[in-house]
């Protein structure tokens, strides 16, 4: 039975928390398939907000298995936290699942995260500090532990003593360090946190399979984002795991096949935080606007995020990336204040024209953004819950960047509520491939676009 996976289109941070928890109101189970908690996911019912970095979106639906995937890096120390904070307002994390297989963040993998930031000084890649690359490189290596690990404390101990030789070596010798105590790991991980977690570790590839077989519907969440992914991101500028929607397959267990929708999610503009490029970045006072109007800080690190106008470019390369099936856009509210909008529809360097991103990083460090000029709507968009509450303005640019990208948009974001959101209603998908705009904006259905319905 099918598959959903939802994945970032940009640089993180669009939405797909929210996106995930609306989806699902129609799932069984909810897998996160890469990262850690470097993510921070956001969902805000009736005014509250729940910030999510581990944990499955889909937990704050009380019938959903949440499953942290074999892809998935832990810090035991997070999570536990993360479920305490959570059930502490009330919500019952007593479904959650975390594969045996899924790699644990060790003490050193965040000590040697910021001890190699620090280091690389102004050619930092502004990571979130928390040992995502270490624990992958690790893993990478063969030389990770695993949450399995902690059900085992001889072989823990005996992984523990190899590894932790060599980190001690490098503390020392590379960045002046103490060495880390294997005892004082071994207590912190096979104690109280081992006695947490024993409980939640499962076979999380046969229990999806299992749903899967038995007919129920599966969300992927992705976390990150296209252009973070490590193989097809603005590498180095990237994290160390594969957001994209084929590392669903490898970070949850299941084949091709099992995936019958990949969701996009895109701001109606885009933010990065972090160093690399960023063609359509904005140092201007429309890119405070955007920082300001989005509220674009960090949910988790509080850092600012560097806003730009939407690059069509990017999400063109995303949505063949991802084979997607539709766009969520989000944060269109964000737009309501602008009187006019700039899409970024191309790049061009050294007179050649690019509408995709240039393979090679160093042209994609000096590319100019080619822009297409949009009316804005100057109206609030925040109550706005059907296709006929957006005025011509707004249709006309969620249009232009459906045409764009060459992606059915399926869903609109207008606020950061449960219920702020804009579904359009029809079903069938246009067969007709010519350009022709007349498909898009049919009075008669009233969908802006190939319809999709979303949930
Ligand atoms: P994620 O990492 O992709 O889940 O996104 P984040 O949660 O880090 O960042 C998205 C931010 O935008 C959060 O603060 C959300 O509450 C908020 N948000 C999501 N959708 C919308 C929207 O349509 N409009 C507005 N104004 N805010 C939104
Ligand atoms: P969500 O899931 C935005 C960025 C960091 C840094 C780079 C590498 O909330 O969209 P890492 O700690 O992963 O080694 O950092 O990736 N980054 C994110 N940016 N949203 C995220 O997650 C991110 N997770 C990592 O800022 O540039
Ligand atoms: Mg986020």
């Amino acid at each position: 039975m099918p598959g959903t996976v939802i994945v970032g289109t940009q640089w993180g941070d669009e939405g797909k928390g929210k996106l995930t928890d609306l989806l699902t109101k129609q799932m069984q189970v909810v897998v996160r398939y890469q990262g850690g908690h470097n993510a921070g996911h956001t969902i805000v019912v009736d005014g509250e907000s729940f910030a999510l970095q581990l944990v499955p979106s889909g937990i704050l639906y009380p019938w959903v298995t949440p499953v942290i995937g074999n892809g998935v890096v832990v810090d035991p120390a997070v999570l536990v936290a993360e479920i305490d904070g959570l059930e502490a307002r009330g919500v019952d994390c007593s479904r959650l699942k975390v594969s045996g297989n899924a790699h644990l963040i060790m003490p050193y993998h965040s000590e040697l995260d910021r001890l190699t930031e620090r280091k690389l000084g102004k050619n930092s890649l502004g990571t979130t500090k928390r040992g995502i690359g270490p624990a992958y490189a690790d893993k990478a290596a063969r030389v990770g532990l695993r949450v399995q690990d902690l059900l085992d404390p001889k072989i823990f101990r005996e992984k523990l003593e190899v590894v932790l030789k060599e980190k001690n070596l490098i503390l020392a010798k590379i960045h002046n360090r103490l060495p880390l105590s294997a005892d004082d790991i071994a207590d912190l991980y096979l104690g109280e946190l081992r006695t947490r977690i024993e409980p939640m570790i499962a076979d999380s590839v046969g229990l999806v399979h299992d749903a899967l077989e038995e007919g129920a519907n599966v969300l992927f969440e992705g976390a990150q984002a296209t252009f973070l992914d490590l193989d097809h991101g603005t590498y180095p500028f990237v994290t160390s795991s594969n957001p994209v929607a084929g590392g669903a397959l490898i970070g949850a267990g299941v084949g091709p096949m099992h995936i019958q929708r990949v969701i996009g999610v895109a701001k109606a503009y885009i933010t990065r935080v972090g160093a690399g490029p960023f063609p359509t970045e904005l140092f201007d006072d429309n890119g405070d606007a955007l920082v300001d109007r989005g509220h674009e800080y960090g949910t988790n690190t509080g850092r600012r995020r560097r806003p730009g106008w939407f690059d069509a470019v990017m999400v063109r390369q995303a949505v063949r990336l991802n084979s997607l099936t539709e766009l969520a856009v989000t944060k269109l509210d964000v737009l309501d204040a602008f009187d006019t909008l700039k899409v970024c529809v191309a790049y061009e360097a050294d007179g050649q024209k690019y509408l995709h991103p240039p393979y090679h990083q160093s042209i994609l460090h000096k590319v100019k953004p080619v822009y297409e000029e949009l009316p804005g709507w100057n109206l609030d968009l925040t109550a706005a819950t059907t296709l006929d509450d957006l005025p011509e303005a707004a249709k006309s640019y969620l249009q232009f960047l459906s045409d764009a990208c060459g992606v059915p948009v399926g869903l609109v974001g207008v606020g950061p509520g449960r219920e702020q959101f804009v579904q359009f209603t029809d079903t069938s998908v246009s067969e007709d491939d010519d350009d022709d705009d007349d498909d898009w904006d049919d009075e008669d259905t009233g969908v802006v676009g190939p319809g999709i319905l979303v949930i």
